[in-house]
Protein backbone atom coordinates (compact mmCIF):
# COMPACT_ATOMS: atom_id res chain seq x y z
CA UNK A 1 0.00 0.00 0.00
CA UNK A 2 2.93 2.19 0.57
CA UNK A 3 5.11 1.42 -2.23
CA UNK A 4 1.36 2.47 -4.59
CA UNK A 5 1.17 5.55 -2.20
CA UNK A 6 4.23 6.25 -3.35
CA UNK A 7 4.13 5.76 -7.01
CA UNK A 8 1.62 7.76 -7.03
CA UNK A 9 3.33 10.87 -5.32
CA UNK A 10 6.11 10.34 -7.31
CA UNK A 11 3.30 9.78 -10.74
CA UNK A 12 2.05 13.57 -9.67
CA UNK A 13 5.03 14.83 -9.09
CA UNK A 14 6.04 13.92 -12.98
CA UNK A 15 3.14 15.32 -14.23
CA UNK A 16 3.32 18.59 -12.27
CA UNK A 17 7.15 19.07 -13.80
CA UNK A 18 6.15 18.01 -16.92
CA UNK A 19 3.33 20.57 -16.39
CA UNK A 20 5.55 23.20 -15.93
CA UNK A 21 7.82 22.46 -18.07
CA UNK A 22 5.31 23.13 -20.79
CA UNK A 23 4.63 26.24 -18.99
CA UNK A 24 8.22 27.21 -19.71
CA UNK A 25 9.02 25.61 -23.09
CA UNK A 26 6.36 27.60 -24.42
CA UNK A 27 7.41 31.14 -25.25
CA UNK A 28 4.03 32.19 -26.69
CA UNK A 29 1.90 30.55 -24.08
CA UNK A 30 -0.75 32.85 -21.64
CA UNK A 31 0.54 30.72 -18.70
CA UNK A 32 2.81 32.48 -16.44
CA UNK A 33 1.47 31.15 -13.21
CA UNK A 34 2.81 27.71 -11.66
CA UNK A 35 -0.88 26.44 -11.05
CA UNK A 36 -3.47 25.70 -13.53
CA UNK A 37 -4.90 28.69 -15.09
CA UNK A 38 -8.98 29.68 -14.21
CA UNK A 39 -10.87 31.02 -17.16
CA UNK A 40 -13.86 32.06 -15.98
CA UNK A 41 -16.19 30.69 -18.47
CA UNK A 42 -18.81 33.64 -20.15
CA UNK A 43 -17.64 35.39 -16.86
CA UNK A 44 -18.62 34.51 -13.45
CA UNK A 45 -21.81 33.08 -15.14
CA UNK A 46 -22.53 31.38 -11.98
CA UNK A 47 -23.44 34.15 -10.04
CA UNK A 48 -25.17 37.16 -13.05
CA UNK A 49 -25.99 36.18 -16.24
CA UNK A 50 -23.58 35.28 -18.97
CA UNK A 51 -21.25 37.45 -21.13
CA UNK A 52 -22.98 40.88 -19.49
CA UNK A 53 -20.16 43.42 -18.40
CA UNK A 54 -21.61 43.13 -14.86
CA UNK A 55 -20.63 39.03 -15.06
CA UNK A 56 -17.00 39.90 -16.57
CA UNK A 57 -16.35 42.98 -13.99
CA UNK A 58 -17.13 40.26 -11.35
CA UNK A 59 -15.29 37.65 -12.48
CA UNK A 60 -12.02 39.88 -12.85
CA UNK A 61 -12.46 40.56 -9.17
CA UNK A 62 -13.00 37.16 -8.14
CA UNK A 63 -9.38 36.20 -9.26
CA UNK A 64 -10.30 34.85 -12.82
CA UNK A 65 -6.94 34.77 -14.67
CA UNK A 66 -8.68 35.00 -18.29
CA UNK A 67 -11.91 35.85 -19.27
CA UNK A 68 -13.73 33.99 -21.72
CA UNK A 69 -15.78 36.14 -24.58
CA UNK A 70 -17.75 34.20 -27.31
CA UNK A 71 -17.94 36.37 -30.26
CA UNK A 72 -20.07 36.58 -33.24
CA UNK A 73 -21.21 39.76 -35.58
CA UNK A 74 -23.58 41.91 -36.17
CA UNK A 75 -25.20 42.42 -39.64
CA UNK A 76 -22.95 45.59 -40.01
CA UNK A 77 -19.95 43.61 -38.88
CA UNK A 78 -19.19 44.48 -35.39
CA UNK A 79 -17.98 42.21 -33.14
CA UNK A 80 -20.14 41.52 -29.87
CA UNK A 81 -20.33 39.11 -26.85
CA UNK A 82 -22.88 36.41 -27.25
CA UNK A 83 -22.67 32.42 -27.20
CA UNK A 84 -24.76 31.62 -29.78
CA UNK A 85 -25.63 33.17 -33.54
CA UNK A 86 -29.20 33.54 -31.92
CA UNK A 87 -30.43 36.03 -29.94
CA UNK A 88 -33.44 34.96 -28.13
CA UNK A 89 -32.01 32.57 -25.11
CA UNK A 90 -29.93 35.26 -23.56
CA UNK A 91 -31.74 38.33 -24.95
CA UNK A 92 -35.72 39.81 -25.26
CA UNK A 93 -35.12 39.96 -28.81
CA UNK A 94 -38.89 38.31 -29.70
CA UNK A 95 -40.02 41.05 -27.62
CA UNK A 96 -38.53 44.28 -29.36
CA UNK A 97 -38.51 43.23 -32.86
CA UNK A 98 -41.07 40.29 -33.10
CA UNK A 99 -41.10 40.50 -36.66
CA UNK A 100 -37.48 39.50 -36.96
CA UNK A 101 -37.46 36.23 -36.90
CA UNK A 102 -36.16 33.66 -40.03
CA UNK A 103 -38.12 30.73 -40.91
CA UNK A 104 -36.49 28.61 -37.87
CA UNK A 105 -37.95 30.65 -35.98
CA UNK A 106 -34.56 32.13 -34.87
CA UNK A 107 -33.60 35.46 -34.18
CA UNK A 108 -29.99 35.28 -35.68
CA UNK A 109 -27.93 38.15 -34.35
CA UNK A 110 -25.88 38.95 -37.80
CA UNK A 111 -29.57 39.72 -39.17
CA UNK A 112 -29.46 42.85 -36.82
CA UNK A 113 -27.24 45.92 -36.80
CA UNK A 114 -25.36 47.40 -33.25
CA UNK A 115 -27.92 49.91 -33.16
CA UNK A 116 -30.19 47.37 -33.22
CA UNK A 117 -28.44 44.88 -30.42
CA UNK A 118 -28.06 47.74 -28.36
CA UNK A 119 -31.63 47.97 -27.90
CA UNK A 120 -31.76 44.38 -26.30
CA UNK A 121 -31.65 43.59 -22.99
CA UNK A 122 -29.68 40.79 -21.49
CA UNK A 123 -31.17 38.31 -19.27
CA UNK A 124 -30.46 34.72 -17.77
CA UNK A 125 -30.47 31.55 -20.41
CA UNK A 126 -33.61 30.31 -20.76
CA UNK A 127 -34.31 27.01 -22.93
CA UNK A 128 -36.95 26.82 -25.80
CA UNK A 129 -40.02 26.66 -23.04
CA UNK A 130 -38.63 30.22 -21.61
CA UNK A 131 -37.70 28.53 -18.46
CA UNK A 132 -34.15 29.54 -17.40
CA UNK A 133 -31.47 26.63 -17.95
CA UNK A 134 -30.20 27.26 -14.23
CA UNK A 135 -33.11 28.16 -12.00
CA UNK A 136 -31.10 27.87 -8.73
CA UNK A 137 -28.50 30.52 -9.97
CA UNK A 138 -29.41 34.85 -10.75
CA UNK A 139 -33.02 35.22 -10.97
CA UNK A 140 -34.84 36.83 -13.56
CA UNK A 141 -33.67 40.19 -14.55
CA UNK A 142 -34.64 42.46 -17.21
CA UNK A 143 -32.86 45.76 -18.17
CA UNK A 144 -29.85 46.29 -16.07
CA UNK A 145 -27.40 44.83 -18.81
CA UNK A 146 -27.35 44.71 -22.35
CA UNK A 147 -25.09 43.06 -24.78
CA UNK A 148 -21.34 44.12 -25.31
CA UNK A 149 -19.55 44.56 -28.13
CA UNK A 150 -15.87 42.77 -28.24
CA UNK A 151 -14.32 46.48 -27.97
CA UNK A 152 -16.33 47.35 -24.90
CA UNK A 153 -15.67 44.52 -22.93
CA UNK A 154 -12.21 44.10 -23.30
CA UNK A 155 -11.75 48.37 -22.51
CA UNK A 156 -13.59 47.17 -19.22
CA UNK A 157 -10.75 44.41 -19.02
CA UNK A 158 -7.95 46.55 -19.80
CA UNK A 159 -9.67 49.14 -16.74
CA UNK A 160 -10.26 46.52 -14.55
CA UNK A 161 -6.55 45.61 -15.04
CA UNK A 162 -5.23 49.01 -14.12
CA UNK A 163 -7.76 50.22 -11.91
CA UNK A 164 -6.90 46.58 -9.40
CA UNK A 165 -3.14 46.61 -10.99
CA UNK A 166 -3.71 43.00 -11.52
CA UNK A 167 -3.77 41.56 -15.36
CA UNK A 168 -6.52 39.32 -16.36
CA UNK A 169 -6.36 37.91 -19.70
CA UNK A 170 -8.53 37.64 -22.71
CA UNK A 171 -9.68 34.11 -24.05
CA UNK A 172 -11.61 34.83 -27.05
CA UNK A 173 -13.64 32.15 -28.67
CA UNK A 174 -14.89 32.99 -32.31
CA UNK A 175 -18.52 31.29 -32.62
CA UNK A 176 -19.21 29.47 -35.88
CA UNK A 177 -16.97 31.25 -38.29
CA UNK A 178 -18.04 29.01 -41.22
CA UNK A 179 -21.43 29.84 -40.79
CA UNK A 180 -20.28 33.74 -41.01
CA UNK A 181 -18.68 33.30 -44.27
CA UNK A 182 -21.76 31.93 -45.56
CA UNK A 183 -23.27 34.92 -44.73
CA UNK A 184 -20.60 37.13 -46.29
CA UNK A 185 -19.09 37.96 -42.86
CA UNK A 186 -15.10 36.93 -42.09
CA UNK A 187 -15.38 36.75 -37.91
CA UNK A 188 -11.81 35.67 -37.20
CA UNK A 189 -10.78 39.14 -39.34
CA UNK A 190 -13.04 41.28 -37.57
CA UNK A 191 -12.10 39.50 -33.71
CA UNK A 192 -8.34 40.16 -34.87
CA UNK A 193 -8.80 43.76 -35.95
CA UNK A 194 -10.63 44.39 -32.71
CA UNK A 195 -7.87 42.93 -30.87
CA UNK A 196 -4.91 44.73 -32.61
CA UNK A 197 -7.32 48.48 -32.09
CA UNK A 198 -7.22 47.34 -28.62
CA UNK A 199 -3.37 46.71 -27.84
CA UNK A 200 -3.70 42.85 -27.71
CA UNK A 201 -3.03 41.69 -30.63
CA UNK A 202 0.90 41.20 -29.94
CA UNK A 203 0.39 39.98 -26.14
CA UNK A 204 0.40 36.10 -26.46
CA UNK A 205 0.62 35.81 -22.50
CA UNK A 206 -2.42 37.73 -22.58
CA UNK A 207 -4.67 36.51 -24.89
CA UNK A 208 -5.88 33.21 -25.65
CA UNK A 209 -7.41 32.67 -29.60
CA UNK A 210 -10.29 29.07 -29.24
CA UNK A 211 -12.22 27.60 -32.36
CA UNK A 212 -14.68 24.23 -32.29
CA UNK A 213 -13.51 24.97 -36.26
CA UNK A 214 -10.07 23.90 -37.32
CA UNK A 215 -10.39 26.20 -40.41
CA UNK A 216 -11.05 29.06 -38.29
CA UNK A 217 -7.66 28.26 -36.06
CA UNK A 218 -5.49 27.48 -39.76
CA UNK A 219 -6.72 31.16 -41.19
CA UNK A 220 -5.81 32.71 -37.71
CA UNK A 221 -2.34 31.21 -37.83
CA UNK A 222 -2.00 31.03 -41.55
CA UNK A 223 -3.85 33.86 -43.34
CA UNK A 224 -3.71 36.64 -40.54
CA UNK A 225 -0.46 35.38 -38.75
CA UNK A 226 -1.13 35.88 -35.28
CA UNK A 227 1.35 34.73 -32.98
CA UNK A 228 -1.51 34.41 -30.10
CA UNK A 229 -2.07 31.10 -28.82
CA UNK A 230 -4.46 28.85 -30.42
CA UNK A 231 -6.93 26.28 -28.44
CA UNK A 232 -8.87 23.77 -30.75
CA UNK A 233 -11.87 23.44 -28.84
CA UNK A 234 -12.88 19.37 -29.16
CA UNK A 235 -16.92 18.70 -29.09
CA UNK A 236 -18.84 15.40 -29.36
CA UNK A 237 -20.07 14.65 -32.78
CA UNK A 238 -23.63 13.81 -31.26
CA UNK A 239 -23.73 17.64 -30.63
CA UNK A 240 -23.65 18.54 -34.24
CA UNK A 241 -21.60 21.59 -33.35
CA UNK A 242 -19.85 21.98 -36.65
CA UNK A 243 -20.90 19.07 -39.04
CA UNK A 244 -18.07 19.44 -41.10
CA UNK A 245 -15.60 18.50 -38.21
CA UNK A 246 -15.23 14.72 -37.16
CA UNK A 247 -13.87 15.33 -33.68
CA UNK A 248 -13.52 11.36 -32.51
CA UNK A 249 -11.02 11.54 -35.72
CA UNK A 250 -9.81 14.81 -33.57
CA UNK A 251 -9.11 12.53 -30.84
CA UNK A 252 -6.81 9.71 -32.15
CA UNK A 253 -2.95 10.16 -32.34
CA UNK A 254 -3.47 11.35 -36.34
CA UNK A 255 -5.80 13.84 -35.26
CA UNK A 256 -3.88 15.16 -32.13
CA UNK A 257 -0.68 15.25 -34.45
CA UNK A 258 -2.87 17.43 -37.55
CA UNK A 259 -3.90 19.65 -34.08
CA UNK A 260 -0.29 20.32 -32.74
CA UNK A 261 1.13 21.78 -36.09
CA UNK A 262 -1.27 25.11 -35.51
CA UNK A 263 -2.70 24.88 -31.99
CA UNK A 264 -0.73 25.79 -28.68
CA UNK A 265 -3.62 23.39 -26.89
CA UNK A 266 -6.88 21.92 -27.22
CA UNK A 267 -10.34 22.40 -25.01
CA UNK A 268 -12.03 19.30 -24.67
CA UNK A 269 -15.20 18.47 -22.84
CA UNK A 270 -14.46 17.29 -19.48
CA UNK A 271 -16.15 13.87 -20.33
CA UNK A 272 -13.31 13.27 -22.73
CA UNK A 273 -10.59 13.23 -20.47
CA UNK A 274 -12.89 11.48 -17.50
CA UNK A 275 -15.49 8.70 -17.90
CA UNK A 276 -17.05 8.16 -14.92
CA UNK A 277 -16.46 6.09 -11.63
CA UNK A 278 -15.84 2.52 -10.98
CA UNK A 279 -17.93 -0.05 -8.56
CA UNK A 280 -15.02 1.33 -5.93
CA UNK A 281 -15.72 5.20 -6.79
CA UNK A 282 -12.06 5.73 -8.73
CA UNK A 283 -12.11 7.73 -11.44
CA UNK A 284 -12.17 6.29 -15.10
CA UNK A 285 -10.04 8.72 -16.85
CA UNK A 286 -9.44 8.38 -20.70
CA UNK A 287 -5.87 8.35 -22.36
CA UNK A 288 -6.78 12.15 -24.19
CA UNK A 289 -4.66 13.91 -21.79
CA UNK A 290 -1.69 11.87 -22.04
CA UNK A 291 -1.51 11.76 -25.80
CA UNK A 292 -2.10 15.90 -25.95
CA UNK A 293 0.89 16.38 -23.51
CA UNK A 294 3.22 14.11 -25.67
CA UNK A 295 2.49 16.41 -27.75
CA UNK A 296 3.12 19.45 -26.10
CA UNK A 297 -0.61 20.53 -26.27
CA UNK A 298 -1.84 22.48 -23.66
CA UNK A 299 -5.14 20.86 -22.09
CA UNK A 300 -8.24 23.44 -20.75
CA UNK A 301 -11.25 21.61 -20.56
CA UNK A 302 -14.63 22.75 -20.24
CA UNK A 303 -17.01 23.34 -18.31
CA UNK A 304 -16.76 23.07 -14.81
CA UNK A 305 -20.49 23.92 -13.11
CA UNK A 306 -20.56 23.21 -9.17
CA UNK A 307 -23.60 22.91 -9.53
CA UNK A 308 -23.82 20.28 -12.28
CA UNK A 309 -20.73 18.10 -11.52
CA UNK A 310 -20.75 14.70 -13.86
CA UNK A 311 -21.21 11.49 -12.59
CA UNK A 312 -19.11 9.71 -10.35
CA UNK A 313 -18.28 12.75 -8.65
CA UNK A 314 -19.42 14.07 -5.07
CA UNK A 315 -18.49 17.37 -4.62
CA UNK A 316 -16.63 20.79 -6.65
CA UNK A 317 -13.76 19.88 -4.74
CA UNK A 318 -13.46 16.30 -5.39
CA UNK A 319 -13.98 17.33 -9.45
CA UNK A 320 -10.76 19.89 -9.30
CA UNK A 321 -8.86 17.37 -7.47
CA UNK A 322 -9.27 14.35 -10.23
CA UNK A 323 -8.57 17.12 -13.13
CA UNK A 324 -5.62 18.46 -11.49
CA UNK A 325 -3.72 15.99 -9.89
CA UNK A 326 -5.02 12.67 -11.88
CA UNK A 327 -4.84 14.04 -15.00
CA UNK A 328 -2.78 17.69 -14.41
CA UNK A 329 -4.54 19.72 -16.79
CA UNK A 330 -2.73 23.06 -17.62
CA UNK A 331 -6.24 25.30 -16.75
CA UNK A 332 -9.94 24.45 -16.51
CA UNK A 333 -13.32 26.79 -17.94
CA UNK A 334 -15.44 27.87 -14.86
CA UNK A 335 -18.70 28.90 -14.15
CA UNK A 336 -17.17 29.38 -10.70
CA UNK A 337 -14.13 31.08 -11.19
CA UNK A 338 -13.52 31.98 -7.31
CA UNK A 339 -14.03 28.52 -6.25
CA UNK A 340 -12.05 27.23 -9.01
CA UNK A 341 -9.19 29.55 -8.20
CA UNK A 342 -9.02 28.80 -4.82
CA UNK A 343 -8.64 24.57 -5.32
CA UNK A 344 -6.28 25.44 -8.30
CA UNK A 345 -3.92 27.23 -5.28
CA UNK A 346 -4.90 24.45 -3.05
CA UNK A 347 -3.66 22.02 -5.12
CA UNK A 348 -0.65 23.49 -6.27
CA UNK A 349 0.59 24.22 -2.79
CA UNK A 350 -0.06 20.44 -2.15
CA UNK A 351 2.01 18.97 -4.67
CA UNK A 352 4.85 21.55 -3.94
CA UNK A 353 4.57 19.99 0.00
CA UNK A 354 4.80 16.75 -1.66
CA UNK A 355 8.25 17.46 -3.89
O1 LIG B 1 -15.01 27.59 -25.21
C1 LIG B 1 -14.93 26.63 -24.21
C2 LIG B 1 -16.32 26.34 -23.85
O2 LIG B 1 -16.89 27.57 -23.56
C3 LIG B 1 -16.97 25.67 -25.00
O3 LIG B 1 -18.27 25.54 -24.76
O4 LIG B 1 -20.43 26.07 -25.70
O5 LIG B 1 -19.70 27.15 -23.61
O6 LIG B 1 -18.73 27.82 -25.78
P1 LIG B 1 -19.32 26.72 -24.98
CA1 LIG C 1 -16.93 29.26 -25.33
Amino acid sequence: MQRLTNTRARFRRSLWRFCLLCVLTQGESALATERPIVIAHRGASAYLPEHTLPAKAMAHAMGADFIEQDVVLTSDGVAIVLHDIHLESTTDVAQVFPDRARDDGRFYAIDFSLEEIRQLRAHERRGPDGEAVFPQRFPAMNGLSSVPTLAEEIALIAGLNKSRGHKVGLYVEMKASAFHRSEGQDLPAAVMQVLEDGGWAEQPELVFLQSFEPDALRQLKYELKTDLPLIQLIAENAWDENGSVDYDAMRTDAGLDAVAEYASGIGPFLMQLYRGADDQGRAQLTDLAKRAKERGLLIHPYTFRADQLPPGIASFEELHRVFFEDLAVDGVFSDFPDRSRALSERFVNQAEKQR
